[in-house]
């Protein structure tokens, strides 16, 4: 199906400007032996710049393994993923983790921060990965972040001495942390009250939006599934459904 006029070359550049993050056919066994199961099935999805996709369904269908294999901390046992236009199948570890630390942002659904070190420090973690910023431009984006969330005032807190919904927040500052072109979030309000889940949702959305990235989180809060663009159900590892909120 092309429209008149336009070549392939045009498609495909559209399609790697469109869909920064795409799968194809994604298939994932974990396990050994007889407790091998087959939690990804043949998973395909696209997700476009400057969107919030979300994936719902029951408890162990396959969300956060469909999260971990996009956010390539895990590999598929088959299939294709496209970051940014490119396929990443043929790529060696270290490309694998530069392209992760350059591109993908993550929020987990236990945040993982570094309990011993300040707020500020947990952000500064994924900058000194990358290695591009002088110290003292790290401290002063990793600052900055912090106070976009809320936590200007608490940079030299221990992340231990946070409340939940505080180091949600850090735990978003540090997934900006290299202004990734992709967002993936694991229940990134899980445990917060309605009033802070809607805030840090309000907080990631408008900023997708503003800065055009492209977001997909998994999520079993109902109302944050239809305040999404879209909605892909997923059940024993296959989507079963996808499309914008009804
Ligand atoms: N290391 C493993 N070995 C075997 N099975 C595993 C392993 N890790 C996860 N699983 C299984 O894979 C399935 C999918 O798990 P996953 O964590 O992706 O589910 P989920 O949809 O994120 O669930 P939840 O909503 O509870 O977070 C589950 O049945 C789980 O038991
Ligand atoms: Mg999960």
């Amino acid at each position: 199906m092309t429209n008149s006029g336009t070549t392939v070359a045009d498609t495909r550049a559209h399609t790697a400007q469109a869909a920064p993050l795409s799968c194809r056919g994604l298939h994932r066994y974990l396990g050994e032996f007889e407790s091998r199961v087959h939690v990804l099935r043949g998973i395909s999805l696209d997700v476009a710049v400057g969107s919030v996709h979300s994936i719902v369904g029951p408890s162990g269908c396959g969300k956060s393994t469909l999260l971990y294999v996009l956010g390539l901390l895990d590999a598929p046992d088959d299939g294709q993923i496209t970051i940014g236009g490119e396929d990443v199948s043929g790529l060696t570890d270290n490309e694998l983790s530069q392209k992760r630390n350059e591109l993908i942002g993550f929020v987990f659904q236990f945040h993982f921060l570094m309990h011993e070190f300040t707020v500020l420090e947990n952000v500064m973690i994924p900058m000194r990965r990358l290695g591009r910023l002088t110290p003292r431009d790290m401290r002063e984006r990793a600052a900055s972040l912090l106070d976009a969330v809320g936590l200007g005032d608490k940079l030299e807190r221990l992340a231990d001495h946070l409340s939940g919904g505080e180091q949600q927040r850090v735990a978003i500052a540090r997934s900006l942390a290299n202004d990734p072109k992709i967002l993936l979030a694991d229940e990134p309000t899980g445990n917060l009250d309605t009033e802070n889940s809607e805030r840090v949702f309000r907080l990631i959305t408008e900023l997708v939006k503003r800065e055009q990235k492209a977001l997909l989180l998994a999520t079993h809060n109902p109302l944050i599934a239809r305040a999404s663009d879209f909605i892909h159900e997923m059940k024993d590892g296959v989507i079963v459904r996808s499309g914008p909120p009804a």
